[in-house]
């Protein structure tokens, strides 16, 4: 089989998934790393035994091996190195958000429009979890009839105290929003791709708790524990919680709230669909099962069987019923898709991707903007398409 050459940028907390899922599929062979930690990278490098190892992006550029980088940057980096590689005419996988604001990402597909040989993707990796591509077959078939109210949550703890700090908090570097930006992203991209439906419009109540935070003069890394004893006190205007009532262009209401406050929650991604027949819930912390309720059955407690799943998820599930599959495994999942689409030779706009594309990353970014402005202006706000 022919083996598609990766190069991964950014070899912080994220970046490291990357490698090691690209490591785990056969289409995609590791050949670079690059960081502007040029230490980390190096060490990255010789750990994974990859042979090259990179500063910045035009050096991957430059690196006629290479076919696709994974930009695994901080936020706000995001869309200047993705117009680099888009220019440059290599393949693109992007972490999220794709853009700050909704103007960079609209630049980012009219690039794309001139270059529809370009394969592009957001890593929105829980939609490729094996139980939640069986919850979206479920729906799409129609065995349990229409969406009708969708809820849930992404809660975690890792900013509670006022003396944790990441650049996340600073908007210049993470973006206007936080939590939906970071994780809320991830809740509306699993519920929309599930569904297949949009949310369209969105009521908001957004929470500073800790209007004042004090920054380490040290540098922190992501989720780590903060042991640091000199500060200096900054502003906050990023949001610690979040809770949003929305509406679905195919009828449905739903509501979610995310925060990064919430003690004792680490990763808590949960949703439930509460379709005309039956409900389904998932909570990406327990992956491998999910509950079916019926209001004239049993209810059920589903456990993860690629034996017993749609083909569409069973392609995605491969250890035996028992042997748990989690994140790393919908991380691995999300990327071989992206691989095989470039594999087979599909395109974006012609084929259908099973990961998300810049199309969906820029919708995702509509719907923060719409999120933040109906928070400030404390009413429903429908989101702006172009
Ligand atoms: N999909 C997911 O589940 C998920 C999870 C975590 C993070 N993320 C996303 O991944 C991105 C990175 O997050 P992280 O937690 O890994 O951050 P991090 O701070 O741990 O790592 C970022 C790395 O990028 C490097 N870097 C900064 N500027 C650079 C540049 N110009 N060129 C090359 N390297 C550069 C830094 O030195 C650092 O090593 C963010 O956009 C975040 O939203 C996604």
């Amino acid at each position: 089989m022919r083996k598609i050459k990766a190069a991964v940028l950014g070899m912080g907390f994220i970046g490291v998934s990357h490698v090691e899922a690209i490591r785990r599929i056969g289409s995609a062979q590791m050949v670079a790393v690059a960081d502007t930690n040029y230490e980390l990278a190096k060490s990255k490098a010789e750990q994974y035994n990859i042979s090259k190892c990179y500063e910045t992006v035009e050096q991957l550029l430059a690196d006629d091996e290479i076919d696709v980088i994974h930009n695994c940057t901080p936020n706000f980096l995001h869309t200047e190195i993705n117009k680099k590689i888009i220019e440059a005419g290599k393949h693109v996988f992007s972490e999220k958000p794709l853009a700050m604001t909704h103007e960079e990402s609209d630049e980012l597909l009219a690039m794309l429009k001139e270059r529809p040989q370009i394969v592009h993707g957001v890593n929105f990796c829980y939609r490729m979890n094996p139980l939640v591509l069986d919850m979206k077959e479920k729906v799409n078939s129609g065995e349990i009839g229409k969406p009708l109210v969708v809820h849930g949550s992404y809660l975690q703890d890792w900013l509670l105290f006022d003396t944790d700090y990441n650049w996340r908090v600073e908007p210049e570097i993470g973006g206007k929003s936080r939590c939906i930006g970071d994780i809320g992203s991830h809740w509306m991209d699993c519920v929309q791709n599930i569904t297949g439906a949009k949310i369209t419009d969105v009521c908001a109540d957004i929470v500073i708790a800790h209007p004042i935070r004090k920054k380490p003069t040290g540098a922190v890394e992501t989720f780590s524990l903060n042991k640091s004893t000199d500060y200096e006190e900054k502003q906050v205007t990023t949001e610690d919680y979040a809770a949003v009532l929305i509406k679905m262009d195919n009828g449905a209401h739903g509501v979610f709230y995310v925060s990064e406050i919430s003690a004792g929650r680490k990763c808590r991604l949960d949703f439930e669909i509460d379709c005309e027949l039956a409900s389904m819930y998932w909570n990406q912390e327990t992956s491998d099962q999910m509950w079916m309720g019926y209001r004239d059955e049993y209810n059920r407690h589903v456990m993860r069987n690629p034996l017993l799943m749609d083909k569409n998820a069973s392609d995605y599930s491969y250890l035996a019923a028992g042997h748990p599959e989690g994140w790393n495994d919908a991380m691995k999942n999300n990327v071989q898709s992206y691989y095989n689409f470039i594999l087979e030779g599909k395109q974006i706009g012609t084929d259908d991707a099973a990961f998300a594309t810049f199309y969906e990353g820029h919708y995702i970014t509509l719907l923060t903007e719409a999120i933040l402005k109906s928070g400030s202006e404390k009413r429903w706000v429908s989101v702006e398409q172009d």
